[in-house]
């Protein structure tokens, strides 16, 4: 009896033993991590934000997590995330492939589609085809320039009023990258943007989740008839909007003349008729990666620029006065007026880093056996970038915990851009829609700016400038009161 008490025992501990979450030698080192949780219980899950920069005060810029029972390295600081994604650019390009929206976006599109042909050929496409429709031209500008009509349309309509504009600067981020890939815009009530936003929403709801977390740490439940599953109807909805609208645009295209990205696609897919890559499933997914990643970012970053802006109005001052300097006798700004608006710009990237609108990049992976920081990383290791550490680390910026714009001018007053600042990320992987997005907000600040005075209402209370946690931080839903200016 004692023996088989004592064998018992030894079994229970030997399995235990086994279980327990073990880093690989040379390592990144981080908290000691259970068995299956893994660090669940070191982070919060609503906002793991604080807890990533407590670990890196203990563990140093490159730590590492159990996230269930997989490995994860958390990079931190410019230094290590340029020696990563910079330097050892391919060995740090890869996606993790086992995760709830790996299944739920069946590995198609762009974002998330590991290091490889399919990524390759549709990025180069993507950014081929943005420059064709004139990034850096002017019907890009156009476009955009159209969209803000809408916007002055909606503020005209509220003169000495307080409006709340997360709908308004949504729309507007979703109808530019929807002229772009569609060649239309859609009324803010219509039903495919309602829908389609809806989607977008619960699903970076559940990835960002307990549910998702449950599904990437305990493979067998995946099947099973949990919360998760709204995930899956929802793409499913999404690609069913998108088949309708592709059909219709296949319907009245004319091949060889593209107006717009879709039509790029479907005349790509006519060159090389026998290659799988380019198919109308990947289209669906790649127009849907397209239109969620330009939507959220931007509309976001101008929320935030426009809360900061009107509790600082002397900074808003400011901007008016530079622009109506440099814009004098114009009808209306251009992209290259950038370049005579030093104080703007600055602010503009000012508003980027504090906004930190992707906080944790999208996560990466590891293509090969590889080093860090002197520790050694084994392939398909999940890369966590904590953007947050980099845009807000003491010695990179002469005033990293406040808003200033300062930090993005030097002493005779011209525009300097700090390696640190990398809201778009960097290296292979590095945001592709930057030249959209740097579009949009110098054209649509610019424009309002000249046009509008916003002002924080008197009965709003203290503003609180600590934003939502998500996929994208966004801040808490306010109102902004708007003055036509008497200069306009
Ligand atoms: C202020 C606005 C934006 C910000 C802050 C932003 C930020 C980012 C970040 C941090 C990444 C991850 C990069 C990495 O993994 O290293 C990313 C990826 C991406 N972004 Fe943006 N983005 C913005 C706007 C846009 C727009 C307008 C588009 C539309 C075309 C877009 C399309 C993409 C795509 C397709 C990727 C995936 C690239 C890849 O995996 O190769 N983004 N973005």
């Amino acid at each position: 009896m004692f023996v088989s008490l004592v064998l018992l025992w030894f079994c229970v501990f030997f399995v235990i033993l086994q279980l327990w979450p073990k880093r690989p030698k040379n390592f990144p080192p981080g908290p000691p991590a259970l068995p299956i949780l893994g660090n669940i219980l070191h982070l919060r899950i609503q906002n793991p934000l604080e807890d990533l920069e407590r670990l890196r005060k203990s563990y140093g810029n490159v730590y590492s997590l159990f996230i269930g029972p997989n490995l994860a390295v958390v990079i931190n600081g410019v230094k290590a995330m340029k020696e990563a994604i910079v330097t050892k650019a391919t060995d740090f390009a890869g996606r993790p492939q086992d995760l709830f929206i790996n299944d739920v976006t069946h590995r198609k599109g762009v974002i998330l589609v590991d290091y490889g042909t399919s990524w390759r050929e549709h990025r180069r496409f993507a950014l081929m085809t943005f420059r064709n429709f004139g990034l850096g031209k002017k019907s890009m500008e156009e476009r955009i320039h159209d969209e803000i009509q809408y916007i002055i349309k909606t503020l005209d309509k509220n003169i000495g009023k307080a409006l709340s504009p997360q709908v308004m600067f949504h729309n507007a981020a979703s109808n530019i990258i929807c002229q772009v890939l569609f060649g239309t815009r859609f009324e803010y009530d219509d039903d495919f943007i309602r829908v389609t936003v809806r989607c977008f929403t619960e699903i970076s709801k559940i990835t960002n989740g307990p549910w998702a977390m449950l599904y990437d740490t305990f493979p067998f439940i995946r099947k099973l008839p949990l919360p998760f599953r709204k995930g899956f109807e929802n793409v499913e909805t999404l690609r069913f909007l998108l088949l309708g609208l592709l059909n219709e645009h296949k319907k009245t295209r004319v091949p060889g003349e593209p107006q717009d990205l879709v039509e790029c696609y479907l005349d790509e897919m006519d060159k090389r008729p026998d290659d799988p890559l380019f198919s109308d499933e990947q289209l669906n997914r790649f127009a849907a990666d397209l239109h969620f990643a330009g939507t959220d970012t931007t509309s976001n970053t101008l929320l935030t620029g426009f809360l900061y802006l009107m509790n600082y109005p002397h900074i808003q001052e400011r901007c008016q006065q530079e622009i109506d300097k440099v814009l004098e006798g114009k009808d209306r700004a251009c992209f290259d007026d950038r370049h005579n608006m030093p104080y703007m710009q600055a602010v503009i990237h000012e508003v980027q880093r504090v906004s930190n609108t992707v906080p944790l990049s999208v996560f990466h992976c590891t293509t090969k056996d590889t080093q860090l920081a002197g520790y050694s990383i084994p392939k398909g290791t999940t890369i966590i970038q904590n953007l947050t550490s980099v845009h807000n680390e003491e010695g990179q910026w002469k005033y990293p915990h406040e808003f200033n714009p300062e930090n993005f001018l030097n002493d005779q007053g011209e525009f300097v851009k700090p390696d640190a600042f990398m809201p778009f990320s960097a290296g292979p992987r590095m945001c592709l829609g930057e030249g959209l997005a740097r579009m949009e907000l110098f054209l649509i600040m610019v424009t309002l700016l000249r046009k509008f005075n916003f002002i924080w209402p008197d009965d709003a209370g203290k503003p609180d400038f600590t934003p939502v946690y998500g996929v994208t931080l966004s801040p808490r839903p306010y109102r902004m009161k708007v003055q036509l200016r008497s200069s306009a």
